[in-house]
């Protein structure tokens, strides 16, 4: 009697935690990971290239690595049914969404969608306006494990209310959908959106260049420096829960490889969401290993889930930290010109103050190994000043270990 009470116990204990793990508040504990259609296929997607991606996830070891989300973006959807419920293109999606859904989970993987707070989509598909309830429903109906919620044709929408609307509506529907804002920063949601979603856009779109702003007629969209410089003052509205999200990723889209490094270091330093934009049916091994830097992805990752803060910047070598957990930092030397930079590393110009994670650096009475994320190897330590060569448009980017 004794051991089936046990047992019992044990059984009841393990789905209470299982049920814990899944509420709402608690799916994005570090920035969320996956990757999403629209940077490489925009409009052009189907259920055989999402079913590709799928397999790839998985072979390629980047769901191992921590890239689980995969998220339709614009253009799966159909029509309204004659009740107002949303269906799949049936071209595109002859199997439907709920079968597909079912793939990606039977490969170990999530499955995010995409709509839109107003009337259509950005892509002219229907937007969720006045059916925020009944497509929440489908969306969990289906399976459903994230939804980035978009901002286009939304005039005489307000932004707080659509937001908690659909939050609202997620939540009642019952499954723990991740909900990411797609707002674009317009209404400033780091200031209000902290119980809304579990990440929010701070920009218009990312452009695929490393410095460069991409002009249209009423709308502009930024490289990665661009970007980056548009994250200044947010770092203390985000935390584990709910996160900056300075747009999906470049990395493998055809920018040069030292770009590219320097971007994916940067969204790691900024514990931006890494939601990977390229296809990764078709990697370099540059590529991927970039993408699969398990060292870098761990600053990205770390569970004090503080932003990195830029601390000093001359002449376009920008110097930035990023406090981790148990004590150690993530150190980068960001270079953003064309030509390569000899830079000395005085520790000691480094002790500070972090307000926002009440962290001090403090070269004088502490010392940290250097380790070098990139290269692997481990560059002394800081009781030296050290010399490096930071090459164009690249960055170093290092752990500093409290010396045992
Ligand atoms: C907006 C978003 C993009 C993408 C497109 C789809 O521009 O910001 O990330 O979702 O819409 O149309």
């Amino acid at each position: 009697m004794k051991k089936y009470f046990l047992l019992f116990s044990l059984f009841c204990f393990s789905c209470l935690s299982s049920v814990k793990a899944q509420k709402y508040e608690e799916l994005a504990k570090t920035p969320p990971m996956g990757w999403n259609s629209w940077n490489k296929f925009a409009c052009d997607i189907n259920e055989e290239i999402i079913r590709g991606v799928a397999d790839k996830m998985v072979e390629s070891g980047l769901r191992d690595a921590g890239y689980v989300y995969l998220n339709l973006d614009d253009c799966w959807h159909g029509k309204r049914d004659s009740l107002g419920f949303i269906t799949a293109d049936p071209v595109k999606f002859p199997s439907g969404i709920k079968d597909l859904a079912d793939y990606i989970h039977s490969k170990g993987l999530k499955i995010g969608i995409y709509s839109d707070a107003g009337r259509q989509t950005c892509g002219g598909r229907p937007g969720s306006l006045g059916h925020e309830y009944q497509d929440a429903l489908t969306y969990a109906k289906w399976g459903i494990d994230y939804l980035k919620y978009d901002w286009c044709n939304t005039e005489d929408v307000n932004p707080i209310g659509a937001y908690n609307l659909m939050r609202d509506a997620l939540r009642a529907a019952g499954r723990p959908i991740l909900f990411s804002m797609c707002e674009w920063g317009n209404s400033k949601p780091w200031t209000w959106a902290k119980d809304t979603g579990h990440m929010w856009r701070t920009t218009g779109d990312i452009f695929n260049c490393f410095d460069c702003v991409d002009e249209h007629p009423g709308w502009k969209a930024f490289g990665v420096l661009q970007i980056l410089d548009m994250q200044e003052g947010l770092r203390k509205y985000a935390g584990p829960g709910h996160w900056n999200d300075p747009d999906m990723l470049e990395v493998g889209n055809g920018q040069k490889v030292n770009q590219d490094r320097a971007h994916f270091s940067m969204w790691c330093m900024l514990a931006a969401p890494l939601i990977l934009g390229n296809d990764i049916r078709n990697m370099s091994d540059e590529t991927k290993a970039i993408i699969m830097n398990k060292d870098v992805i761990a600053i990205d990752q770390d569970t004090l889930g503080v932003q990195g803060l830029k601390v000093a910047s001359q002449d376009g070598l920008e110097v930035w930290f990023k406090p981790l957990a148990g004590g150690d930092w993530a150190f980068c030397l960001l270079n953003r010109s064309n030509v390569d930079k000899e830079y000395e590393i005085n520790w000691q110009k480094f002790n500070f103050d972090d307000e926002v994670s009440k962290r001090s650096t403090n070269f004088y009475n502490t010392t940290y190994v250097i380790k070098n994320l990139w290269t692997k190897k481990i560059e002394g330590s800081t009781k030296k000043d050290k010399k490096v060569s930071v090459p164009a448009q690249d960055v170093l980017l290092y752990r500093l270990s409290i010396a045992k």
